[in-house]
């Protein structure tokens, strides 16, 4: 599967625009985090991309979602490996964590969320201006983006990372394509 083919399956199955660029957003931190841990990046960007493209389809109802998506990412070509994290980073299936990938994506999901509502936040709505110390602060404001969950994105832990160098990480992840994003 290329990134193409990817990216295409997941606009014929995803209209919502803020639901694909959840999923770039996502694919962008992925990339970041792969690169950062010695990972396969193409395997963990395309992980990214794909990993709620049943959202729609599914009609949000989380006792089918990500089964589907990962049988998807299936018929697209992806690995086992891919399709086990995207089944497993919807918690309500209760599937144990088990690899990097399952834990990367797990954690990165709702950070996008933050660091979204962290800009949209900002006088000017843009991520070039954005701190990683705002997000920070704003990660310990438990009302704010309260479905951003911050223990699932503290996780980033059991990859090895701190929780301050995981946003920073994930906030110049998202600045690199902030024209995509529209932000
Ligand atoms: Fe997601």
């Amino acid at each position: 599967m290329t990134r193409k083919e990817a990216l295409n399956s997941v606009k014929a199955n995803v209209e919502n625009e803020n639901l694909v660029k959840h999923m770039l957003a996502t694919e962008a931190i992925m990339l970041a985090l792969a690169g950062r841990l010695g990972e396969d990046e193409e395997e963990w960007g395309l992980t990214g991309l794909l990993h709620d493209i049943d959202m729609e389809l599914t009609g949000g109802d989380m006792s089918t979602h990500s089964k589907l998506g990962a049988d998807l990412a299936r018929e697209l070509g992806a690995s086992e490996a891919m399709a086990h994290a995207i089944l497993c980073h919807n918690p309500a299936h209760g599937i144990p964590l088990e690899t990097k990938l399952d834990k990367a994506l797990f954690c990165v999901d709702p950070l996008t969320g933050l660091i979204i509502a962290a800009t949209l936040v900002r006088p000017d709505k843009k991520l070039a201006g954005l701190e990683a110390k705002s997000v920070k602060k704003r990660f310990k404001e438990k009302s704010f983006a309260a479905g951003a969950d911050r223990q699932q994105i503290s996780q980033c832990s059991e990859l090895g990372l701190e929780l301050g160098e995981f946003i920073e990480l994930g906030l110049k992840a998202m600045q690199g394509i902030a024209a995509d994003l529209g932000l």
